[in-house]
Formats: structure tokens, C-alpha cells, sequence
């Protein structure tokens, strides 16, 4: 049977400039380098998640991303597109079905302009997005499309949702629960940038799998993986996965069984010998989830969650020791 994993979440375009240090404030600093590349937390997953697909051999896969882009006519949305599909020297390029919703009165897309400290090896993005955000009408009508042209009835779903606006993936989600021909659907989300704690809370009780970020956790004063994934636990549905990635400090999931409660951590991965340095940790988190869905949709019996977190978190290390996210199948 194919699995279908959707993917719903904002593309950026991100333009990354390595420097020799943060710049101090009003005065002028020189980049070494300049690069743009598409991103976006579900961009980057399913460029990762392809290259897992195809490599492993999970050919009976078809993945799908449903994103807001700008004009379909744009220089922006062109590029986009582009980095989705076809061979291109420069870029990994992705093959995957592409649902858009188009705000025709925007030329530019979501777009993030970021600093690559090399001192430090930290990333700090600043990014614009001037879109409108995926309303719920748009969700139901789009995502009925992604059904309609690629998705046959009784195959297995996984839909991944970027957790932009809590309250609106909560409507979204509780759409999919209502609707006979989604019943079936496993459903994660990622929640990356705190807004309001209640916000976590709202969505928690609706989603199979839940990626939260060390962000999250440390916004609302919580110091460990563990103390922060106890919290949310009891609002949560039965058979749910829990997962906080700690950058450095590794990554922690919890499943919540019939039989109990299982808890997973894992240090943060290194290479062998620990020799190579971290060049680029852009999307790392974004890695990290496509490591778990993939376990979760190719492995799901097979390996343990301890197999499927060590899995991501590996691949997450793999990549922050890479610039982009080529050659991680
Ligand atoms: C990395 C990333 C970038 C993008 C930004 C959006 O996780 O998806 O590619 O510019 O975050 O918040």
C-alpha cells in the first residue's frame, strides 16, 4: 500500500550570509559568502525526507506539500517550484507534488535573511512573511485537491502540519477527524515558535505525533526535555508520541501506550571522531522531524522508538556538519 505524507506549512526563500562575527550594531560588517536556497520548516523536511524515501527504498511512497505562495507568475514562486522538481547541479533538487494556495496580489514570497556566525556557529534568522497564512476554507478546499489528483482512497496518510497559527491547525485538524475519509489519518505537528502556551495546550489533545522545539520548552520556563514533555502528557490522546529536540543537548521522546509510558532520550550525535566541526544548523530541526516520519511511516513496527529517535537524531547531526540538506539519504 502507498503512504501519502502531506506536508502543510510556509516555504521560504532564505538568503544565509557567513560572517566572521555578530555584527555590532550600526556599524558596517563584510560577508564572506552569500547563498539563497528555498526554505521553510516543511520545504526542508521533504527535501530530507525524499532523499530517505528514495535511498531506502520506500518506493511506495508519494510525498505532497499544500503551501500559501506568492503570484504563481512570480520570479519567487518560479524558484520555488523549481527547487521542487527537475535536476539541478546547484541545489538537491525534490521531486514532490506541489498543492498551492496563490495570493495573487504578492510578488514575493516568505523570505528569511540569516546570519551565519562562524565564530560562534549560530544562526540568527530575521525573516518577513507578507503573506496571508493558510485560512481554514483554504485548508479544507486545498486539501480535498491533494486527495482528488494523487491520493487513493484506502492508502495510508500521514499529515505533518507546520503549527503556524495553533488555533487554526486545531480547526484544520479537527476538520480531518470529522471527516469519514480522514478517519484513518495519522496526523503530527511541529511546533517550533512559541506564541502562547495556550496555544500548545489547544492543539495537544487532537495530534498522533508532536515535535516541539528546546524554544518552546525554555519560553515557558520549563529546563529540561523531560520536565516540559511530563507537562503536556496528560492532555494528550492515547497511542500519542511526544518529541523535544535540545540542540546540544540531544533530544527526548515519550510515548504514551496501553501498557504504559515509554521514555527515549539520546545525546546529541557526533561524528566518529568528533572531527567535524558544524558548519550550517539551519533546519536541523526540520532533519530531525523528517527522521522521525520516516521511522514513523517506513519502520513503524519494525524499529522501536528508541530506533527512530537515534535515527533523526543522527540524521540531524549529519546535517549541521553539511551546508544544505544534499546527501543525508
Ligand atoms: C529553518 C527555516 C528556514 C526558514 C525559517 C522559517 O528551520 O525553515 O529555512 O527561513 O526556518 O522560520
Amino acid at each position: 500500500m502507498v503512504a501519502h505524507i502531506v506536508c502543510v506549512g510556509a516555504i521560504y526563500i532564505d538568503t544565509v550570509l557567513t560572517i566572521p562575527h555578530f555584527p555590532i550594531e550600526d556599524q558596517k560588517l563584510r560577508a564572506s559568502k552569500r547563498t539563497r536556497r528555498r526554505g521553510g520548516n516543511c520545504g526542508n523536511t521533504l527535501e530530507v525526507l525524499h532523499q530517505l524515501v528514495g535511498t531506502f527504498g520506500a518506493r511506495q511512497a508519494s510525498l505532497h506539500l499544500l503551501s500559501v505562495l506568492p503570484n504563481e507568475h512570480s520570479a519567487d514562486t518560479e524558484f520555488i517550484r523549481n527547487s521542487f522538481v527537475g535536476e539541478d547541479d546547484q541545489q538537491p533538487s525534490v521531486d514532490i507534488n506541489v498543492t498551492c494556495v496563490f495570493r495573487h496580489d504578492s510578488q514575493e514570497a516568505a523570505s528569511s535573511f540569516i546570519f551565519w556566525n562562524e565564530e560562534k556557529r549560530t544562526r540568527t534568522i530575521v525573516s518577513i512573511n507578507q503573506l496571508a497564512e493558510l485560512t481554514v476554507p483554504e485548508f479544507i478546499l486545498s486539501a480535498t485537491r491533494v486527495e482528488d489528483s494523487k491520493v487513493d482512497a484506502g492508502s495510508r496518510q500521514w499529515w505533518h502540519f507546520e503549527g503556524r497559527i495553533p488555533e487554526n491547525t486545531v480547526q484544520m485538524i479537527k476538520h480531518m477527524r470529522s471527516t469519514p475519509h480522514w478517519q484513518n489519518a495519522q496526523i503530527s505537528i511541529e511546533l517550533e515558535k512559541p506564541e502562547r502556551e495556550e496555544g500548545l495546550r489547544e492543539i495537544v489533545p487532537f495530534a498522533d505525533v508532536i515535535f516541539c522545539s528546546k524554544l518552546w520548552a525554555t519560553t515557558f520556563g520549563y529546563t529540561s526535555a523531560q520536565a516540559f514533555l511530563e507537562h503536556q502528557l496528560p492532555q494528550t490522546r492515547d497511542n500519542v508520541t511526544l518529541c523535544c529536540t535540545w540542540g546540544s543537548g540531544g533530544a527526548t521522546a515519550v510515548k504514551k501506550a496501553s501498557n504504559g509510558i515509554e521514555w527515549q532520550s539520546v545525546e546529541a550525535w557526533k561524528s566518529v571522531h568528533g572531527e567535524r566541526p558544524v558548519v550550517d544548523t539551519i533546519g536541523a530541526g526540520d532533519t530531525f522531524v523528517a527522521g522521525m516520519l520516516f521511522g514513523f511511516n517506513f519502520h513503524s513496527d519494525d524499529w522501536s522508538l528508541e530506533q527512530k529517535l537515534s535515527f533523526a537524531n543522527e540524521l540531524a547531526g549529519r546535517k549541521v556538519t553539511q551546508e544544505g540538506f544534499g546527501g543525508l539519504g
